[in-house]
């Protein structure tokens, strides 16, 4: 009764527009992490997170910034719709709890995350939040929770927009006011608990999810195809002033890993599951891309079974250092490279700064080998003077010789790779 009569107030604030900012303890930084769900889909235990977030500390991801193990959907047992109490954890998946996996995760200096949804039930038919905001908030609270994924599945007609929202204002809309009310009861928390709207690029998030959350999907589920990347490059260009600090464009998880085994026998199309379909070069574009588009960057797969080169695309310091930058928040930007470059879509050529200086970023949507040009002067804020050099961020080194600002800098770029770059002013 208690429980649904602070579920009412809340709803009452929400609609007459008093929701609660979203915490500033958390979240200003775009997340860097791992989810069980590319990996493992509803497949999921205590020895699984755990593993991950041991791998964590033996992969040196820990040292590389990785800090969120996030659990997916799966983690429940299934109860009545019109349940009155708490969210109950499946015990035979995690007999000590998810409290008890949290001091566990706690005690690696790492932090946990958890999923729920803004409808009736998860997509996988587990108990969802819609309703009982304010007691499942307080129970994440309560288990020690850092990260809280909320997605969109089983809402009700009455909650769902078949049209604008009056006043043509999204953040009005019923989409909105189901993230909003579970923003509300997050707020309510003592425990800054950083939020990620699952909401797939629906009812316009970009423009209202800074004031709900900290981060929101961009699209449907990511897929380990270059159409995927590239079509969701191309989505998220099309938003890049909402990103800064606390205000992150999500483009979903990481394709970067093996393929599941276990999935292997139940659907042998590899492009339509998690991870191990990509070439190199679009494994490092997707790691580039997602890093200076400021997205999470939320790894999904067995890390036991990454290879070197992949651990040395996930670990490189220049690129995390640039999505991580503590002094600018704002994503790279697409550029003109040269007074005579195609148009393409997803543009090729973006530049962005960062506490280090300028940086461009190179990819070539192509299918084939192509060398790249930029004019260094067409680099936003790199001016008409002065001598560069030309640092690749990739390898930690510098090429050879000096550039003026007038110089086409020209580099010959792999099919689907990205090159990245850091002009250093001498
Ligand atoms: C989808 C969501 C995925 C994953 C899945 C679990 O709606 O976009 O990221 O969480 O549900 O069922």
């Amino acid at each position: 009764m208690f429980s649904r009569a602070l579920a009412l107030f809340s709803l009452a604030s929400v609609v007459l527009g008093q929701s609660a900012s979203p915490s500033r303890l958390t979240g200003r930084l775009p997340a860097l992490g791992w989810n069980t769900w590319n990996a493992y889909r509803c497949n999921i235990n205590e020895a699984k997170v755990l593993g991950a977030a041991n791998q964590f500390l033996s992969l040196g991801l820990k040292d590389a910034g990785y800090q969120y193990v996030n659990i997916d959907v799966g983690l429940l047992v299934e109860q009545d719709e019109s349940r009155s109490g708490r969210i109950i954890p499946d015990p035979t998946k995690f007999p000590n709890g998810i409290s008890g996996l949290a001091d566990q995760i706690h005690a690696l200096g790492l932090k946990i995350g958890i999923y729920s949804d803004a409808g009736t039930a998860t997509c996988a038919g587990y108990p969802g939040s819609l309703g009982n905001e304010t007691i499942d908030a307080a129970t994440f609270s309560d288990w020690g929770i850092d990260y809280l994924k909320y997605d969109n599945c089983n809402v009700p007609a009455n909650w769902t927009d078949s049209t604008s929202p009056p006043g043509g204002d999204w953040y009005n809309s019923n989409s909105a006011l189901r993230y909003r009310q579970m923003g509300d009861a997050l707020a309510a928390q003592p425990r800054p608990i950083q939020y990620e709207l699952c909401i797939w690029g629906r009812a316009n998030v970009w423009e209202w999810g800074a004031r709900v959350g900290h981060s929101w999907r961009m699209s449907g589920d990511s897929k380990p195809t270059w159409s995927y990347i590239t079509s969701i490059i191309k989505t998220n260009v099309a938003h890049l002033d909402y990103t800064n600090f606390w205000s992150h464009n999500d483009m979903d998880m990481m394709e970067i890993g093996v393929f599941p085994s276990s999935l292997s026998s139940a659907a042998p199309d590899r492009s339509l599951l998690g991870n191990g379909n990509l070439t190199v070069e679009e494994q490092r574009t997707h790691f580039a891309a997602w890093a200076f588009l400021k997205s999470p960057i939320l790894l999904g797969t067995d890390l036991s079974k990454l290879n070197s080169t992949q651990l040395d695309i996930i670990k490189n310091k220049e690129l995390l250092a640039f999505h991580q930058d503590p002094i600018i928040g704002t994503a790279a930007t697409p550029f003109n490279a040269t007074s005579s470059a195609p148009t393409t879509s997803p543009p090729e050529y973006y530049s962005g700064a960062s506490s280090k200086g300028l940086h461009v970023f190179i990819i070539n949507t192509g299918n084939a080998t192509d060398t790249k040009t930029f004019t260094l002067s067409n680099v936003p804020g790199l001016g008409t003077s002065g001598t560069f050099k030309v640092h690749d961020m990739w390898t930690g080194k510098d090429f050879a010789g000096t550039y003026a600002a007038s110089d086409d800098f020209s580099v010959s770029v792999e099919a689907h790779d990205t090159a990245a770059y850091l002009l250093k002013r001498v």
